[in-house]
């Protein structure tokens, strides 16, 4: 019978899934197999989940589109899928940023949906995205939708270093799901010293929280994305 809190994977396919896309990676010759924490008589390596959570209810009222911008020069296909966006040290104040992939005319969350973020560093500078990724990466909304990074939170920026010209600041985001229009968008920032910018969206902006957790703090802010339908 199935049994929702808990999930098996095959242990050959899961290695055959590791080996795609990696063909330029050699496996050093004295490198021993990953140690195993349970196996069953299917030898199925096996993991135990929680409870399933409950589906989230829409947000109150209407959901609202979000608001499209441009690429800009700066963005790069193939991002890493990854989680934590910058460096380990990276200069910059640590921010989380967190949300949820909703579907615009189903209003229910949207599993699946690959959300590729890429932002300047506190140099005013994007990682080129071919030998350098800094501040660049690729997440796959969860089966509720929910979706969170760590990066720095980016800073506003000159396009021409010696112009006065501001950007304010921003992640970038592009966001994608079969069956849904791509978004490309910004996600801006509550009291922005830059938002006259004429790009600059108070409804694509989020507000900041200051947190404290064990002695480190860091900075949250919370981006839904709405995805229209294809057709
Ligand atoms: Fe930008």
């Amino acid at each position: 019978m199935f049994d929702p809190t808990r999930r098996s994977f095959l242990q050959r396919g899961a290695i055959g899934l590791a080996a795609v896309g990696v063909s330029g990676l050699v496996l050093r010759s004295d490198a021993q197999p990953t140690q195993q924490v349970s196996r069953d008589s299917a030898d199925r390596v096996l993991i135990q989940m929680g409870p399933a959570p409950r589906e989230p209810a829409a947000p109150k009222g209407e959901l609202r589109k979000v608001i499209p911008q441009p690429y800009g020069p700066f963005y790069r296909p193939g991002a890493p899928f990854r989680g934590k966006l910058s460096l380990p040290g990276e200069p910059g104040t640590t921010f989380i940023l967190s949300g949820r992939v909703w579907a615009f005319d189903t209003k229910r969350p949207l599993p699946g949906a690959v959300l590729d973020f890429w932002h300047v560093d506190m140099q005013e500078k994007y990682s080129n995205g071919v030998t350098d990724f800094r501040n660049r990466g690729r997440l796959v909304s969860s089966e509720t939708g929910l979706y969170e990074l760590e990066s720095i939170r980016p800073i506003p920026y000159r396009p021409d270093p010696a112009g006065s010209f501001w950007r304010c600041a921003h992640y970038h985001l592009l966001a994608v799901a079969p069956g849904y229009k791509p978004l490309i968008t910004e996600i801006h920032f509550h009291g922005d010293p830059h938002k006259n910018d004429p790009m600059y969206r108070s409804e694509n902006a989020i507000a900041v929280e200051q947190q404290k957790v064990n002695g480190t703090s860091f900075e949250t802010g919370v981006f839904d994305v709405v995805l229209e339908p294809a057709s």
